[in-house]
């Protein structure tokens, strides 16, 4: 029998999810959900599944085996915790909300009922990461930079705070999330942040730039900074320096430089494809191994993204 699974939030990474699942013969849809029924009808009859305006309704009626969480950073909550009561594995996208409190008690819950769980940190599934690492570990960077200077995205949700959590939340979270599996904890977190109001986007109440210096027990440091100002997204990803090194590490390529030469690659996996292929694996065969970012993980990638926050604020 196929492993039956729920899509919660039909849209852009919704969309690219249950494309996924679509191409998987150990899957079947069993419903999509989203608060614009529309768009869960239209996702639902392309995979000739059946759209619900309400989760819980789906849940209910559909009683699925596990379920992908796509929906807006202040939508979580309620979902993973219905899920969690009913012991239905779930697959969720970053970030894990928009405060510090909610994933903390999500992460205790799942711990105590020892519920498979996997988050959207895809970065972590891209072989190009696999290499930077092994890099990094060889010879260690003294000095990282890391950046998302990106417009700003089409979701009404993304301008507001209370509901994205701003640039640093929801989208350098992908950063922050790869500097941690890069070089570890931080030991020190400064941060500041420039409040100017977006004038293209008068209703927004988000930071149009942020940046966060972190420092290591080693003493290294790594310089994270935000920005949505700009039209394109023009710097995506993170450089690593160490003595004779250069590594830059981003979402579709790598360059290695030392005085001997360069070194250019680029992924070979769909990293998206691949934390759903790992994350259906576990639910068909209960073997965890393959999943690379689990609940707990990016809980502490979001702790660290709310250091930052917290020291921005203060
Ligand atoms: N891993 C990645 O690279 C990546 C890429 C894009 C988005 N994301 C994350 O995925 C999440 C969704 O982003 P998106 O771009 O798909 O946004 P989106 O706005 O395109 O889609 C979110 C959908 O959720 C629906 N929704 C809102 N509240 C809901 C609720 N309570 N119940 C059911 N549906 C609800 C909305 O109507 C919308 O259709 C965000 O957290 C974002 O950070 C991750």
């Amino acid at each position: 029998m196929p492993a039956r699974v729920a899509v919660l939030g039909a849209g852009f990474i919704g969309a690219r999810h249950l494309k996924n699942l679509a191409t998987m013969p150990d899957v079947a849809i069993a419903g999509v959900a989203d608060v614009d029924a529309a768009r869960a009808h239209e996702q639902a009859a392309h995979y000739g599944t059946t759209g619900y305006g309400d989760w819980r309704v789906l849940l209910e009626r559909e009683r699925p085996d596990a379920a992908y969480l796509c929906l807006p950073p202040c939508a979580h909550g309620e979902p993973e915790e219905a899920l969690i009561a009913a012991g239905m594995p779930f697959f969720t996208e970053k970030p894990l909300g928009t405060t510090p409190d909610l994933p903390e008690r999500i992460a205790a819950q799942v711990q105590a009922r020892g519920l498979l769980t996997s988050a959207g940190y895809h970065w972590r599934y891209l072989d190009t990461v696999d290499r930077a690492r092994e890099i990094v570990q060889a010879t260690p960077p003294r000095l990282a930079m890391g950046y998302w200077f990106d417009y700003v995205p089409p979701p009404a949700w993304w301008l507001r705070r209370e509901r994205s959590g701003g640039q640093v939340v929801e989208q350098t979270t992908h950063i922050f999330d790869l500097v941690r599996h890069l070089l570890g904890e931080p030991q020190r977190v400064f941060a500041a942040a420039c409040p100017a109001r977006l004038a293209q986007h008068p209703e927004a109440d988000i930071d149009a730039a942020a940046s966060a210096t972190l420092q290591y027990p080693s003493g290294a440091i790594a310089v994270i900074s935000s920005t949505c100002v700009v039209h394109y997204p023009c710097r995506i990803g993170l450089w690593l320096y160490a003595e004779d090194l250069v590594v830059e590490c981003r979402e579709f390529s790598l360059r290695v430089e030392r005085p001997q030469g360069t070194e250019t690659s680029e992924p070979t996996v769909d990293p998206f494809l691949a934390e759903d292929r790992a994350f259906i694996h576990a639910l068909r065969t209960g073997d965890r191994s393959a999943i690379r970012v689990p609940y707990a993980e990016a809980l502490r990638t979001h702790r660290l993204v709310m250091r930052v926050v917290e020291a921005a604020q203060s």
